[in-house]
């Protein structure tokens, strides 16, 4: 039987691989895609998410375009790492069609309504549009199996010291989640930055039709970006992560613990408090991810990325 699932992301690049997984593999039924600003502009996730579906031969499957701010503070973007674009590498092409004229938030409540059993929500970016849906459609809370997000770290951050980046740009949203009661798991740097892809993958597909090709071109960028900003061998692919937990839980380890939500501290912001250890009597209420089996991971998302065509 196959996972129906929501994702909510900011393409970028490696939210593209989240999508082009999801599609490219039986256990998930890719139900809707919703866009959020985070690491580019929501005009430009919006477009990248449409083109991505374009690219893999999905444009039935709808986009909504949700949140183009966080909910309580300015938009800051990562258009550093991802190009101005969002998709760096490829050349840009336009989408075969607009977004669904639905709110991302609308759209969410209509699958929702409309699933004969309880949908996965899947957010690989700022928690913006889960937050506003969480708020927004109490009546259908019990039609959310779970909610599993690219997000956090149980040590250092990523884009502060203290803050991993989707967390960082929307610490108010990534709190109403956390509180919210909803079976969570997080897929934080701990387990995404041992997810990582090099050079070799990118050759390794780059001949394989259009899409081998755009996935080569993806990895180029990104896989350079991650050589000469930190020295590392390799990108991490962090959002597709959350894609292949839900494809074989065996891969990431989680253990069951209470996370909260830094929002005073100006030096800390965004940062997820794990009481790992449970040293503080605060109640358990998301299951953290602290390690993946990175070979069965590469293999999986490899195998995958190239059955698209
Ligand atoms: O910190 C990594 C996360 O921030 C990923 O989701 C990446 O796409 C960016 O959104
Ligand atoms: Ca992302």
């Amino acid at each position: 039987m196959s996972i129906p699932v929501i994702l909510d992301c900011d393409p970028g690049h490696d939210d593209a691989l989240a999508i082009m997984l999801a599609v490219a593999d039986p256990a998930i039924d890719l139900r809707a895609v919703t866009t959020v600003a985070g690491n580019v502009t929501l005009e430009n996730t919006t477009t990248n998410a449409l083109r991505v579906l374009d690219m893999v031969g999905r444009p039935d499957i709808p986009v909504a375009a949700g949140a183009d701010r966080p909910r309580a503070r300015a938009l800051s973007t990562a258009a550093s790492m991802h190009g101005e674009g969002g998709l760096a590498g490829p050349l840009p092409v336009e989408p075969s069609r607009g977004p669904s004229s639905l709110t991302a938030v609308e759209l969410i409540g209509q699958v929702l309504t409309e699933a004969s059993e309880p949908v996965t929500l899947v957010v690989t970016g700022p928690q913006t549009n889960a937050a506003a849906a969480i708020e927004a459609l109490p009546h259908l809370r019990h039609r959310i199996a779970r909610i599993v997000f690219m997000g956090g770290a149980v040590n250092l951050g990523n884009w502060t010291p203290a803050a991993e980046f989707n967390i960082w740009v929307d610490p108010e949203a990534a709190d109403v989640v956390l509180r919210s009661g909803l079976d969570l798991t997080m897929i934080g740097l701990e387990v995404t930055h041992q997810a990582w892809l090099t050079d070799k993958h990118a050759d390794a597909v780059r001949g394989k039709g259009d899409c081998g090709l755009f996935v080569a071109e993806l990895l180029d960028h990104f896989v350079g970006f991650h050589q000469e900003r930190f020295g590392w061998e390799g990108a991490p692919i962090h959002d597709a992560v959350t894609i292949a937990h839900l494809i074989d839980p065996t891969l990431v380890t989680t253990v069951f613990a209470n996370v909260e939500i830094e929002l005073g501290s100006e030096l800390c912001v965004g940062r997820t408090v794990v009481d790992r250890w449970r040293v503080t009597e605060r109640t358990p209420n998301c299951h953290v991810g602290l390690g993946i089996d990175r070979d069965r991971f590469v293999t999986l998302l490899m195998d995958r990325l190239v059955t698209l065509t």
